[in-house]
């Protein structure tokens, strides 16, 4: 049998790097495409690194996609794929060793994913692999309202969270992530309240909540129905099952969309 050849990520162009994460993701359990632009977002926004990450190839052929994304000495599994016709048969689980590995290599102490609850295949891998369960995150989805609502500077709603926020938020909500966003455009915006704050991006109508917090219940809910004057939809990815803010996002109109375990690797 030929065996997995391995190489650095950044041996393909961006859109390559895009097709090939794709074709890795087909008969996910969400929709799952993405384009160079997008790919280009992720790999800015998560601090994925095309050269710590790996491109697994047989005969030539790119068959396999794993993200590994670096700050300090936590690390990330940004995504992992096979494609279809070589599941299976191994390569899945070589490729995460060796990203593992790799991880390592770079000072990493801690790595962390998330995967969605009914994703067994990717579950038992990982759990094989000696990934511990943290805990479970929830990604909900908001209908929106499109109103006059007024943002305020980000800078100052973040200084709220930092000083309120007692959690650890997950690496694509994270402060790092946050200010990476901060370069692009469009950059992120805050919603300030006396008692509460929250961060959003707005990009085409469709609102990214990423970092939410308010002293009491109501502080939460009067600053979701500000987020949704924002646009058309809300999204808020990978909230911690027993924040606050569930319930309330209960209460209003949000639901579920899924539920993800987040994972750790001490290496
Ligand atoms: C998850 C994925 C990368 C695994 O790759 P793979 O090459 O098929 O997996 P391997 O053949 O290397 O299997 C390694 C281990 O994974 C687990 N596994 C793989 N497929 C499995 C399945 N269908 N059912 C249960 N466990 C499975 C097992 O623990 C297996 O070890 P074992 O053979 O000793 O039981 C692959 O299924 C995939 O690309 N899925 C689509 C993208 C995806 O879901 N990525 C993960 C997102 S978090």
């Amino acid at each position: 049998m030929t065996s997995l050849a391995l190489e650095p990520a950044s041996t393909l162009s961006t859109a390559e790097r895009a097709a090939l994460f794709t074709a890795g993701y087909e008969g996910y359990l969400l929709p799952f495409a993405l384009d160079e632009a997008a790919l280009a977002l992720m790999e800015h926004a998560f601090d994925l690194e095309p050269e710590a990450s790996l491109v697994a190839r047989l005969d030539g052929q790119a068959v396999g996609l794993a993200n590994l994304g670096l700050r300090g000495v936590d690390g990330w599994v940004g995504g992992i794929g096979i494609v279809p016709a070589h599941r299976g048969r191994g390569h899945g689980e070589t490729l995460m060793r060796a990203l593992v590995d790799a991880a390592r290599e770079r000072g990493i102490r801690q790595l962390w994913l998330e995967v969605i609850l009914e994703n067994t295949a990717a579950v038992k891998l990982y759990e094989k692999l000696g990934f511990a369960h943290v805990r479970e995150l929830e990604v909900w989805s908001l209908p929106g309202d499109p109103g006059s609502t007024k943002v305020d500077p980000a800078g100052e709603a973040h200084t709220w969270l930092r000083e309120h926020s007692t959690g650890r938020e997950p690496w694509q909500r994270a402060d790092e992530t946050v200010a990476r966003l901060g370069d692009l455009d469009p950059a992120p915006a805050g919603l300030l309240a006396e008692n509460g704050a929250a961060l959003v991006r707005v990009s085409a109508g469709r609102v990214t909540l990423l970092q939410l917090a308010g002293e009491d219940d109501a502080a939460v809910h009067s600053l979701l129905e500000r987020v949704r004057g924002l646009g058309e939809s809300v999204l808020l990815l990978n909230l911690p099952a027993d924040d606050p803010a569930a319930p309330v996002l209960g209460e209003l109109e949000a639901t579920v969309v899924v539920r993800q375990y987040e994972m750790l690797l001490e290496l």
